[in-house]
């Protein structure tokens, strides 16, 4: 893949306003260049690419600099939101691999590269979490049992995963039933049996979708959720956007990636991890599930 194909698929439609027709025209610049230089003799085209690689050895440090910089002061952060709102900014980004997706996501792009092979055979996985090195999956078909070939079949599943992903070391396998996601609980606190409301059935949250749950505690206070199915994993979220704290109901859930439908900022649904800006986060609340209804523990969220 060429650099400025790199960049394309790094850049992600965010809105109405994007300069869609001044980036093509750059990237077009660009691949006719790559192109003129692909037709070069072997020292010529050896040259030019040396220095375009030098010219991006010489830019990263200072875009990694910057970033941190940004990233690390309360004020910098919400100027970096606004930067990578500019889809041309985070497209430079993760050019330089600068952005680039949580292990979560390429945990999936690792699975959907054997999910041929698994099918092929009868099986197929999906891929519930990523927590603490831990890929937590979920086994169908020929991959289930104690047979040679459902053996060899989730080495490869493990292989994909620990072989792709570096900050994955384990893989663990899940049964078929519905959970909520994780929470340690430190973040649910020492009152930990107060608090909880109970919101929709699990029914009503198919795989694969969204919904807002609207709840009143005790307290009197009335919050706004959303809860993610991803696979089986259902997660709740504050419905408030970390970019400028809109709702997120109204946004798309599509391959496990959560969009903002306010300014196009993505999230892993089943993380909050953002996506579109480093170190940026959605406030998860604590979760489960009982008499067949996700319970939220609300006050204090
Ligand atoms: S992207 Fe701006 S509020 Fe969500």
């Amino acid at each position: 893949m060429t650099a400025v194909e790199t960049t394309r698929e790094a850049r992600e439609p965010v809105g109405p306003d994007e300069p869609d027709a001044e980036f093509e025209a750059l990237a077009t610049a660009v691949d006719a260049a790559a192109g003129a230089v692909a037709g070069l003799d072997e020292p010529a085209r050896s040259a030019a690419t040396d220095l375009r690689m030098a010219i991006e050895a010489f830019h990263r440090p200072a875009l990694v600099h910057i970033v941190r910089t940004l990233r690390d002061d309360p004020r910098g952060k919400e100027l970096l939101f606004d930067l990578v709102d500019d889809p041309n900014v985070r497209a430079v980004l993760g050019l330089h691999g600068i952005i680039r997706a949580d292990p979560a996501t390429r945990a999936r792009r690792a699975l959907d590269a054997v999910r041929p092979y698994l099918q092929s055979h009868g099986g197929d996985v999906e891929l519930v979490r990523v927590e603490g090195g831990t890929a937590y999956v979920r086994l169908h078909g020929s991959c289930n049992g104690c047979s040679m070939s459902a053996a060899t079949l989730r080495e490869g599943v493990e292989e994909a995963l620990i072989g792709h992903v570096e900050e994955i070391e384990r893989v663990e396998q899940l049964d078929d039933q519905p959970t909520v996601a994780f929470i340690p609980l430190d973040q649910i606190g020492r009152k930990r049996d107060t608090g909880w409301v109970r919101g929709m059935s699990i029914d009503e949250i198919p795989p694969g979708e969204m919904r807002r749950i609207d709840v009143t505690p005790d307290d009197g206070e009335p919050h706004s959720f959303v809860v993610t199915n991803v696979e089986q994993s259902l997660t709740v979220f504050r419905n408030a956007c970390v970019h400028q704290g809109m709702t997120l109901d109204g946004g798309m859930l599509d391959e496990g990636v959560l969009t903002c439908p306010w300014h196009g900022f993505r999230f892993d649904a089943s993380t909050g991890e953002c996506l579109s800006a480093p170190g940026a986060q959605l406030t998860q609340v604590p979760t489960r599930i009982e008499d067949g209804h996700v319970w939220i523990r609300a006050a204090g969220a």
